[in-house]
């Protein structure tokens, strides 16, 4: 009798995390907190070659990020080879840096589809939360995204220093002609985590934005579809978190290593694999960094005895791991977890927070909130 386990299926969604590089430094990155220390980045060829791996072994989606992906002179170069090869290709761009003339060229190149990201409604707000003048840029770069024929998908990153602006930030999106925007509460990952005293937002604050979207959305129809994405800590029940450990999702970062997902490289005890050393069959199949949480026999309880375990995969792993310490932790968001009260306390303690503007991501030691800011090119 054979009893040898049916071979997982190969990644889906294939993330090019291009470069760390970023104009703009937004205090809600989920981008690691030491990415200065990796500085190295990826070839042109080697990208390419994990492409065509990743796509061999079934990924379909191919999504290009960062940091800020613009600021690799060959991403045209790249898209147009994901195209070639089979890809739906997706940009996920702040859009600094995106002048005419590569707007063509991604156009050229095959590009399905890129996201820009605003920071909030108006200037003063938008530059402040990213650190750099970008606003008037972004109107521009929005406009000529919408002339080259991409449907407009606009980003919003919402928290305590933004939900207000509810109104304004969809007013914002009805003037752009944006078809879909995305409005996604803040997830306490990377430089998020370290702001989150000044970016959890309080259940007013939030019960208020959630009321205007309906709102907005009974008004719109179908011209703008509203996407509101409820943060993790005001939840009962965790999120599938990468619709499971290496299940679906492969992000390889500038420097070439492979991890299940974008905030993995800060747990303890993981040596991720690298596609400079390793082919990406290996990394998916065989590397410790994807098997050791696929699956659910890696569960304690109260996951393992739990009937949603095929749902929710036992939540978020670098979530579990940052809030109590052991990756193997139910995710704490889950009510049944015994390490659920910190949350609670989490988003209790913000309740009783005064306004701050947080700690931005770049890394100067004297970094202030309000220090000057710098131009995008
Ligand atoms: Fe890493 Fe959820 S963000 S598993």
């Amino acid at each position: 009798m054979n009893t040898a386990q049916p071979r997982p299926a190969g990644p889906l969604w294939l993330l090019a995390e291009l470069t760390y590089r970023c104009p703009l430094h937004c205090v809600f990155c989920y981008n690691p907190v030491d990415y200065t220390r990796e500085q190295t980045e990826l070839s042109t060829e080697a990208w390419k070659d994990t492409l065509k791996q990743a796509r061999a072994l079934g990924a379909v989606q191919l999504g290009f990020s960062g940091g800020e992906p613009l600021l690799r002179d060959d991403l045209e170069e790249l898209v147009a080879y994901g195209h070639s090869l089979g890809y739906y290709t997706n940009l996920i761009t702040s859009g600094i840096g995106l002048k005419p003339a590569r707007l063509e060229a991604l156009k050229q190149a095959g590009l399905d589809h890129i996201q820009v990201s605003f920071q909030d409604a108006t200037q003063a707000a938008n530059d402040a939360l990213s650190d750099t003048k970008t606003f008037a840029k972004k109107l521009e770069i929005v406009q000529a995204v919408k002339a080259a024929g991409w449907p407009m998908v606009l980003n919003v990153v919402l928290h305590r220093l933004n939900l207000d602006h509810i109104d304004a930030i969809i007013e914002l999106a009805e003037k752009l002609g944006v078809e879909y925007l995305e409005l996604a509460n803040t997830q306490y990952y990377g430089w998020a985590y370290q702001n989150k005293a000044a970016l959890i937002p309080t259940h007013e604050q939030l019960r208020h934005a959630e009321e205007r979207v309906q709102v907005w959305r009974d008004k719109l129809g179908n011209a703008m579809k509203l996407l509101f994405v409820v943060p993790d800590y005001f939840e009962k029940t965790p999120k599938p978190c990468m619709s499971g450990w290496g299940n679906v999702f492969l992000s390889i970062s500038p420097d070439g290593t492979a991890l299940p997902c974008q905030a993995a490289r800060m747990l303890p005890g993981f040596d991720f694999p690298n596609v400079k050393t390793h082919s990406v069959e290996h990394i998916w199949y065989e590397s410790d960094g994807f098997t050791r949480y696929r699956g659910d026999t890696w569960m304690k309880d109260p996951c393992r005895t739990c009937p949603d375990k095929s749902k929710d995969y036992g939540g978020c792993r670098c979530q579990a791991y940052l809030i109590t310490g052991d990756a193997t932790q139910a995710d704490p968001v889950c009510h049944k977890s015994p390490h659920h009260e910190k949350v609670v306390q989490f988003v209790e303690q913000a309740q009783h927070m005064s306004p701050n503007a947080g700690i931005y991501r770049v890394q100067k030691a004297a970094q202030q909130p309000g220090a000057a800011m710098t131009e995008a090119p």
